[in-house]
């Protein structure tokens, strides 16, 4: 009854405040609480509220709010900090259920990764502060780690980005937080999956770009730096924006050390892209069709945002051949590999399917151990009919064949083919690794990693 009331209220209220519109690009910034230059000190609520994913048509969701702002917005606010800061973030529940958040790619210790094997989860109208040093720069995101299919489909999740002391020169530098919600005609969330949805990962009918729908980007012409996130339950982005090019400069772990020119990103859930794009001329940034199994129809490209340019920018220099220099991982034949076999089940028995990684599923997986400071290969085998992102928390990865390119937490398996990368094991504790498409996961696709140092467990 409590929860119906509020509801109405915040209905009512975001009707008012959308009149005020900022622009729909543009993501809130979490507010600091400290002034203190190298800590970025953030108060989050987890809540329900409303959002108006189609204009006029107000929907419930759960997201986030800053604490010292009035309403919560989706994408939740956007989290900046420098290398070497140290970032608390405080969430209060005052959700119906236990949440938590996880820090996606982020390095830090074991009790701060925000899944419920490294914490007691957060129990509605408790707070948990999450606390550690942005050691790495690079394109983060943050989102819950329990229920995660239908806490982020709800609107749960954000933006981190930790910039570099020395960044690439560019007009502008932007935050894209992309997503796909499936609307009702009323504008509400269905909230129903049905079993295509619980195979496939949840496909939405409306693509949202920091929340918006249909927004354009309205700027000068010029080189901009745009970030990329896939924060979508099962939708691949295959990024296009015709008449021009992505110069690609960093992806998951940051920087890259030899950019690359790409006519489209192929962007799968829980991976990020860093690229400039040289703004010429009018243009929408689209998403392709991308078969990526159980023949997925093609509905031709659909729009992300439209691109408005006026006026030029000024004079700007050569975009950068060059990225900061990377240490590969050193592997040779004695370098032990570790096989993960992916496999599916189209009917475990009450009309879901089951997803399994090594023939079991989570949570009833036995985890692995490994060694504080060894590295080891990890070979994933997909024989599933269908794409799976393989995501590692608590460290990056290298990915064989391209040892150079750089850090990866998630790595596109695409069906019947197997991918390999280097792991270094550098962070002690229990970790997970799963498919980032939250229904798999959520049925099954997840495992349990446990790094210990000899006399020293956790
Ligand atoms: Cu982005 Cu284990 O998650
Ligand atoms: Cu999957």
């Amino acid at each position: 009854m409590k929860r119906a009331g509020l509801v109405v209220t915040l209905l009512a209220l975001a009707g008012c405040t959308r009149s005020t519109s900022r622009d729909p690009l543009t993501m809130v910034p979490a507010t600091d609480l400290d002034p203190d230059p190298s800590v970025v000190e953030v108060e989050l609520v987890a809540e329900i509220g409303a959002v108006e994913y189609l204009a006029g048509k107000p929907a419930e969701v759960w997201g986030y709010r800053d604490a010292s702002r009035g309403l919560l917005t989706v994408p939740g606010p956007y989290i900046e900090a420098n290398v070497g800061d140290l970032v608390i973030v405080r969430v209060r529940n005052e959700l119906p259920e236990t949440t938590t958040v996880h820090w996606h790619g982020i390095r830090l210790p074991q009790p701060m990764d925000g899944t419920n094997a490294s914490q007691t989860p957060i129990m509605p109208g408790e707070t948990f502060e999450y606390r550690f040093v942005a050691g790495d720069e690079g394109t983060f995101w943050y989102h819950p780690h329990m229920r995660a299919d239908v806490q982020i489909e709800n609107g749960l999740y954000g933006a981190l980005v930790v910039k570099e002391a020395d960044p690439p020169e560019a007009h502008a530098e932007r935050m894209f937080v992309l997503d796909d919600v499936k609307l009702d005609g009323d504008g509400t969330l269905v909230d129903a999956p049905n079993t295509l949805d619980y195979m496939l990962g949840r496909q939405g009918n409306v693509i949202l770009a920091n929340g918006a729908a249909g927004a354009t980007l309205a700027t000068r012409a010029g080189r901009e730096r745009w970030r990329f996130v896939n924060a979508a339950n099962g939708r691949f982005f295959n990024l296009d924006l015709p008449g021009h090019t992505f110069w690609v400069i960093g992806w998951d772990g940051g920087r890259i050390p030899v950019p690359y020119e790409a006519a489209t990103l192929l962007i799968a859930p829980g991976e990020r892209y860093d690229v400039l794009v040289d703004l010429a001329s009018d243009t929408t940034l689209r998403t392709l069709h991308y078969d990526r199994g159980h023949d997925i129809p093609d509905p031709g490209p659909l729009t992300v945002f439209d691109v408005e340019l006026s006026g030029s920018s000024p004079a700007i220099g050569a975009k950068p051949l060059a990225g900061p220099p990377l240490a590969p991982i050193v592997t040779d034949g004695s370098t032990a590999t570790r096989v993960f076999t992916l496999t599916e089940i189209e009917d475990r028995g009450d009309g879901l399917p089951q997803f399994l990684i090594n023939g079991e599923f989570w949570p009833f997986n036995t985890p692995i151990g490994a060694l504080y400071g060894d590295t080891e290969i990890w070979e994933v085998r997909n024989e599933t009919e269908m794409d799976h992102p393989f995501h590692l928390h608590g460290m990056f990865f290298q990915v064989e064949g391209a040892p150079l390119a750089g850090w990866k937490d998630t790595v596109l398996v695409p069906r019947q083919t197997t991918v390999r990368f280097a792991v270094r094991y550098t962070a002690r504790g229990m970790w997970m690794y799963h498919c980032h498409i939250l229904e798999h996961a959520e049925l099954g696709m997840m495992g349990s990693l446990v790094v210990t140092a000899p006399g020293n467990p956790l």
